[in-house]
């Protein structure tokens, strides 16, 4: 039985009671100002997630010391100026019902500025996994320092009415620094087993409890397993779990991984089952008398309810769901939950964003996030006849976005179902949500208001006869094909007609040119099929689906695993019956026998209306992949932008 009862329920920790059981987990944005101040932006931010009605909320890394910020502009607590900003993220909870706490963070020697500059710490002088440079080696000065500043932290936001600080002890910041033996090789009081790595946290939390006194809650961040080569196991963690508690922590925030464990553990990607972390969370709850709070790819509040039940963890984060759509809960209460948009672990916007690109926290399926400043709440001034053509991602998105602020939609597809590219994304493996997010924001779309008219190709005619008033172009790409010779063989296929299963090959070789993502996954979804005999060739020395991001990683292991091969700087000359002549570097190569081939060399854009707009004077828009091959998430961003400026 579907139930949100043991969710709904409140909890008190020492003198705070949380309204539920739900909780909005530390999302680092950058969004702050470059002092580590709070900005507009953050606050319009952290307004629009806390609407959510999650009973505790937990704001993003809050940097205890300046040799801590992973980045100069982190959200910063170690100074009085500090505190006039953090008081009005504390007054945004409260006017929301929440409690809220911060997380006190230190990087030690996971920042590439400070590393660069000679001035990253570290327990030991050990290279940093994502940056590859070592920190300097603490001093017992230094740690004494940074056991100091984080009382002091505690203390500003106890001051800004913060109800419950949380120590960052996982992730591999630096308080996980010293409690992995592969980071900490001191040979004084702080290094040693795992009980003696333990102790520079214990004093951590000692310290605060000193400074904030008995009633104010501390909660520890801990990853439960650390997911590196030699790192320490959930086995290590129940050794020291119930020191954190007795040191004075009030409830633990049980995560996982570090951010340079292979795949992704800590943001995990869509390989991942909602929930796959309580066998671990239950692991620690065993061992402890403190609440828990459980984590890892929630995104429906009744299987929170069912963990809660159970008694795996007292309370659950959400966190990507928050960034996907804030009102999961409240939909989950009203009985709406197929309007929630359900986050799809792609990372694009969020934690893959902010690491691999430096730039601030966005959605690739939510315009709405990191944009909250210049996101129209209310109707347009005039409302207009807008025909938004093509009912893929940006489509789709610009057609909600136009109905919603007043305008008259008209949105034509042409094929028998809205989606487009995604609608082959779908079908790889592990990506069926890919397919339920096309559902859901089509419903969205007819609910505000959109008129979707299916098997209506828009032609020059059409225009010629409607004159629309204005139009946005989402037409999209269609799949290249390249004049190789031979490319016209019966063997030879594109990816599109794989993936709808026109073609399958279990049996003998496949060749598939082109290893962006879509060759990759075709790769995948062959290999789910059965497929034994794989080679990929791709013409760039580097593989395009980069192993730094998840789900790539998880794509390149998955590959790897099924025995395939893949070629790189490798171009392909001719299609023969049975073999392929590709130039490897500088060298001819005959690829035999080759059974079957598969064109993925990515897409042309489809934009042959623009012409008939712009000699009609249409006032027209293009966007998505019509106007260059990307990703969902430009061709969401892009809709939405188009129909915010109608
Ligand atoms: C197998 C595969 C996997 C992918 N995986 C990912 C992924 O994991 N992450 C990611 O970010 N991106 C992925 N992509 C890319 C992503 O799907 C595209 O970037 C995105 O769909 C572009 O959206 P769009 O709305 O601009 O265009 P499209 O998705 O191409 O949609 C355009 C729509 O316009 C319709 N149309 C065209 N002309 C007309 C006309 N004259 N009248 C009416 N309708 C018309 C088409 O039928 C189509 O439905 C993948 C693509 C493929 C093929
Ligand atoms: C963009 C982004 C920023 C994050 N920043 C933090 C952070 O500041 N502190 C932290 O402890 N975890 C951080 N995390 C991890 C999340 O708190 C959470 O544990 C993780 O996303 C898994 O939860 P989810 O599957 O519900 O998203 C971040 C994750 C993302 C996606």
């Amino acid at each position: 039985m579907k139930s949100l009862k043991h969710l709904l329920e409140p909890i008190t920790i020492k003198n705070m009671v949380i309204p539920n059981r739900v909780v909005y987990p530390p999302l680092g944005t950058l969004l702050t100002n470059d002092d580590g101040s709070v900005s507009d932006a953050l606050l319009a931010y952290y307004r629009r997630r806390f609407q959510s009605g999650a009973g505790l909320v937990i704001n993003e890394i809050t940097s205890v010391h300046p040799s801590g910020s992973s980045v100069a502009s982190q959200l910063a607590a170690y100074d009085d100026r500090y505190i006039p900003g953090l008081k009005k993220l504390v007054d945004i909870a409260h006017s929301q019902g929440s409690k809220i706490a911060a997380q006190l963070h230190h990087c030690g020697r996971e920042s590439y500025d400070l590393l660069r500059e000679g001035k990253a710490i570290g327990p030991s002088a050990i290279p940093s996994r994502i940056y590859r440079r070592a920190p300097r080696e603490m001093t017992q000065d230094d740690i004494q320092e940074i056991i100091a500043a984080f009382g002091q932290a505690a203390v500003r936001l106890r001051e800004a009415g913060y109800d419950a600080v949380e120590l960052h002890g996982a992730h591999g910041y630096l308080l996980h620094q010293f409690l992995s033996s592969t980071s900490n090789q001191r040979q004084d009081e702080y290094g040693g087993t795992m009980i003696r790595r333990a102790r520079f946290v214990t004093e951590i939390i000692q310290r605060v409890r000193k400074e904030v006194g008995d009633d104010f809650p501390i909660l520890l961040r801990i990853s439960a397993d650390e997911y590196v080569k030699d790192g320490f196991t959930v086995a290590d963690m129940q050794e020291v779990a119930p020191l954190f508690a007795e040191a004075g922590t009030d409830m633990l925030h049980v995560s996982l991984g570090t951010h340079g464990s292979p795949a992704g553990m800590t943001s995990a990607p869509i390989e991942y089952e909602p929930g796959f972390n309580m066998p671990l969370v239950r692991m620690i709850k065993d061992v402890v008398d403190v609440p828990i709070i459980g984590v890892g790819r929630f995104v429906d509040p009744f299987l929170a309810d069912k963990y809660i039940a159970q008694g795996d963890a007292d309370l659950i984060s959400f966190g990507r769901q928050h960034l996907a759509d804030p009102d999961f809960l409240q939909n989950a209460i009203k009985g709406k939950s197929d309007q929630t948009m359900i986050c799809l672990a792609c990372n694009q916007g969020c934690i893959e964003r902010e690491m691999l690109e430096t730039k601030s926290i966005r959605c690739a399926i939510n315009p709405e996030t990191g944009q909250e400043l210049i996101y129209p709440a209310q109707p347009a001034a005039r409302s207009r006849q807008v025909w938004v053509i093509g009912a893929g991602p940006a489509g789709l998105t610009a057609a909600y976005e136009a109905a919603r602020l007043g305008h008259s939609v008209n949105l034509f597809e042409r094929s028998s179902e809205p989606g487009g590219q995604v609608s082959l994304a779908a079908r790889a493996p592990f990506k069926g949500a890919y397919g339920e997010w096309i559902k859901n924001l089509t419903n969205k779309a007819i609910n505000a208001g959109v008129q979707l008219s299916l098997n209506t190709e828009v032609t020059p005619a059409m225009i010629i006869d409607h004159n629309p008033e204005a139009v946005i172009l989402s037409t999209g790409a269609k799949e290249s094909r390249p004049p190789i010779p031979g490319i016209d063989l019966p063997h030879v296929y594109m990816a599109g007609e794989v993936l709808n299963d026109r073609h399958l090959f279990n049996n003998g070789h496949v060749l598939v040119v082109g290893g962006g993502l879509v060759g990759m996954e075709v790769a995948d979804y062959l290999r789910e099929k059965g497929c034994k005999n794989l080679t990929l060739v791709e013409e760039l020395p580097k593989s395009p689906v980069t192993k730094a991001a998840a789900h790539g990683y998880m794509l390149h292991n998955r590959f790897k695993k099924a025995g395939y091969t893949l070629i790189l700087d490798a171009c392909v000359q001719t299609i023969q019956p049975d073999s392929v002549t590709v130039l490897v570097g500088d060298t001819e190569q005959v690829l035999a026998p080759i059974d079957h081939v598969i064109i993925a060399v990515g897409t042309k854009p489809v934009n042959e209306l623009q012409s008939i707009l712009d000699s009609r004077n249409i006032t027209c828009v293009t966007v998505g992949d019509a106007l260059m091959g990307r990703r969902i998430m430009e061709a969401v961003e892009e809709g939405a932008l188009a129909a915010w400026n109608l």
